[in-house]
C-alpha cells in the first residue's frame, strides 16, 4: 500500500473576504496551506503529497514547498482541483488521503486513524464529528417545520482517505453526471454506491470559512507556533 496525500489550495477562499486566497492568509509567518502540509510531511504513512495551488501562485506554493510536495494549478471547483491532484500523483500511489488546506490545524492522530482504516481494508473513510447543536427544518418564510433527531447526524472533515481506483471512478462518474450539489469527495464515493466508513474527527480539524473561523485558528494556534503542545479539543468518540 502506498498512501498519497493531494492539499487541495486552489480556492478563492470568498467567504473569508481576505482579498487573496485562503490558502495562502499568513497563520503565525506561514501560509495557511504551509500548516497542514508540514502535519502530512511528517506523517511516517504518507509517502507523496500533491499540493493543488492556485493557477497565479504555482511558483509561490512550489518554493514554500521546499521539495515536500508536488504543486500542480486547480481548476475552477473543487472537484476540478481534486482530479488535477489526482492525475499529478505517481503510478504506484495505490490509496489517497483528500485534505482541505482550508483545515490547518488537523492533529496527526486523525491522519493516522484514516490511513488505519484503509490499511484494514476499507475503500472510503472520513473524519466525523457528532452533531452538537439542535437542528431544526424551517420552511421559506424562517417558520419551524420540524426538529430534526440528531443521533444519527455527523459533520465531516478531511482527510478523506480512498482506494485510488474507488476515488477516480467515483470523480469520473460525477464529472459526467454534474454532481454540483455534492461537497466531498466522499458523497462521490456513496453515489456510485460504494461503502463509506467513518472514524472519530478532532475539533481542531474546522475548517476555516469565514473570519470568525481565522481568529480561532490564530487563537488555537498560538502557543503551538511558539513550540508549546496545542490544547486538545473534544475528538469525535464515534465511528
Ligand atoms: N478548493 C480548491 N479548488 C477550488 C475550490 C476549493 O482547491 N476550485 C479547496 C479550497 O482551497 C479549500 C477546500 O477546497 O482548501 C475547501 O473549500 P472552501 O472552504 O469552500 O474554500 P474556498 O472555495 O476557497 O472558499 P469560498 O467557498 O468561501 O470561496
Ligand atoms: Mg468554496
Amino acid at each position: 500500500m502506498t498512501i498519497g496525500a493531494i492539499i487541495v489550495a486552489a480556492g478563492s477562499g470568498e467567504r473569508l473576504g481576505a482579498g487573496r486566497s485562503k490558502a495562502l492568509v499568513d497563520l503565525h509567518g506561514r501560509p495557511i496551506v504551509d500548516w497542514s502540509l508540514s502535519t502530512f510531511a511528517d506523517h511516517p504513512g504518507v509517502e507523496v503529497i500533491v499540493v493543488v495551488a492556485p493557477s497565479d501562485a504555482v511558483d509561490e506554493l512550489t518554493a514554500g514547498a521546499a521539495g515536500r510536495a508536488l504543486v500542480v494549478p486547480g481548476g475552477a471547483t473543487r472537484q476540478d482541483s481534486v482530479q488535477a491532484g489526482l492525475s499529478a500523483l505517481p503510478a504506484q500511489v495505490s490509496h489517497v488521503l483528500v485534505h482541505d488546506a482550508a483545515r490547518p490545524l488537523v492533529p496527526p492522530e486523525v491522519i493516522s486513524s484514516v490511513i488505519a482504516a484503509l490499511h484494514a481494508g476499507l475503500d472510503a473513510v472520513i473524519p466525523v464529528l457528532p452533531v452538537i447543536d439542535t437542528i431544526k427544518r424551517v420552511d421559506a418564510n424562517g417558520v419551524v417545520q420540524a426538529t430534526v433527531d440528531r443521533a444519527s447526524l455527523r459533520t465531516v472533515q478531511t482527510p478523506q482517505g480512498f482506494r485510488r481506483d474507488v476515488l477516480v471512478a467515483a470523480h469520473r462518474c460525477g464529472h459526467e453526471r454534474e454532481r454540483s450539489t455534492i461537497t466531498d469527495d466522499a458523497g462521490l464515493v456513496e453515489a456510485i454506491g460504494r461503502v463509506v466508513q467513518t472514524v472519530p474527527g478532532s475539533e481542531l480539524a474546522f475548517k476555516i470559512t469565514t473570519p470568525h473561523d481565522l481568529q480561532l485558528a490564530y487563537r488555537l494556534a498560538g502557543p503551538w507556533a511558539y513550540g508549546a503542545e496545542p490544547t486538545q479539543p473534544r475528538t469525535g468518540g464515534l465511528s
